[in-house]
């Protein structure tokens, strides 16, 4: 690991090989963000993820952890300034949250931006919310400063999750029914983390004005699915349809891919949320971090057709 300089910031990405860190890493390294006395380092979990990243971007470090792994975690965060956190709301996050947490108060970690979930403090609330809420509580009591970006729904999950039936069957299958939902574009949450990551204490980009903070973010309009895949099939150029299935359907396509039974349990909790139209508020958090309008699915349909197609 190499160590830092006196006058150097070193911020850790963490899940760098993911959607959301891999747009972070790429955001915090570009030209227009990346300071000469910052120095970022990406966590990465796999061999090939880590050597890929290592051929396409020079200016980052990266390292190898594994949340499962205590001694990764230990070596990752020796000499980090700041940190942006991702985990995922698994049964065994509030464990990981502790242990990273615990590591970064002995490093003496400045500021930790964690990727936590819109509505996480939502009573009784459900259990991905509960879960990030959890790792929230074990950062506020570490006395570190924070700032927690509560994500909406990604528009990218209909790449990563509906992407491959749009592809080969022309549909998504999901029981929403007709709520709304305010997607979130990945890349507005890494620039809003990138703003906050590379503020310093001085100059016009405070670092001070983002700690403890809680920023909800969504993109500015909720759409349901069925005019989601109108926008994709307008822009697609092929009909995309939205066959809202039925709860016991789902469950079994889930099942029917090895999904765990408390994670088809979560998923459902979430289309539960979204059929009963809670998913649909907006904010003006990116507009007001990044100075400019969140990118909307039009446009997020348009820069990511080839991975429809
Ligand atoms: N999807 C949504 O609509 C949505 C909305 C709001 C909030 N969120 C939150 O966003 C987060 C998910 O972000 P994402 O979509 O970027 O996730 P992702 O694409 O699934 O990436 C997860 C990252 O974490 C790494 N990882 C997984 N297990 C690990 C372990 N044991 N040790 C170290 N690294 C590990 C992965 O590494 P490998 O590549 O090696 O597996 C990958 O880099 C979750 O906290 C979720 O609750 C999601």
């Amino acid at each position: 690991m190499t160590t830092t300089k006196n006058n150097e910031t070193t911020i850790l990405v963490t899940g760098a090989s993911g959607t959301v860190g891999s747009e972070v890493v790429k955001q915090l390294t570009s030209p227009s963000s990346l300071s000469s006395d910052s120095r970022i380092r990406a966590a990465i979990r796999s061999k090939n993820k880590a050597d890929k990243l290592r051929n396409e971007n020079k200016k980052v470090e990266i390292v190898n952890m594994d949340y499962d792994k205590q001694e990764t975690i230990v070596d990752v965060l020796n000499g980090v300034d700041k940190l942006f956190l991702l985990t995922l709301p698994t049964p065994n996050m509030t464990e990981i949250a502790s242990s990273l947490i615990k590591e970064a108060k002995k490093n003496d970690v400045k500021h930790i931006v964690k990727l936590s979930v819109i509505d996480a403090d939502a009573e009784p609330g459900i259990m991905i919310t509960r879960l990030h809420r959890q790792e929230e509580k074990i950062i506020e009591e570490s006395g570190i400063p924070y700032t927690f970006l509560r994500a909406g729904a990604f528009m990218q999950n209909f790449i990563n999750f509906f992407g491959q039936t749009i592809k080969t069957q022309n549909a998504i299958y999901i029981p929403a029914g007709d709520g709304k939902v305010s997607f979130v574009d990945v890349r507005d949450i890494a620039a809003v983390a990138t703003e906050i990551l590379s503020a310093k204490n001085n100059g016009t980009k405070s670092k001070q004005q983002y700690e403890n903070k809680k920023y909800d973010i969504t993109g500015n309009e909720a759409i349901s699915y069925s005019q989601s895949a109108e926008i994709l099939s307008n822009i697609l150029g092929r009909r995309i349809s939205y066959v809202n299935i039925s709860e016991e359907d789902s469950r079994k396509a889930m099942k029917n891919t090895g999904m765990e039974d408390w994670l088809v349990d979560a998923l459902m909790e979430i289309y539960n949320i979204i059929r009963f139209g809670y998913a649909s508020q907006t904010t003006a958090t990116i507009e007001q971090i990044t100075r400019r309008k969140p990118i909307t699915f039009e446009q997020f349909v348009r820069d990511y057709a080839s991975f429809f197609n």
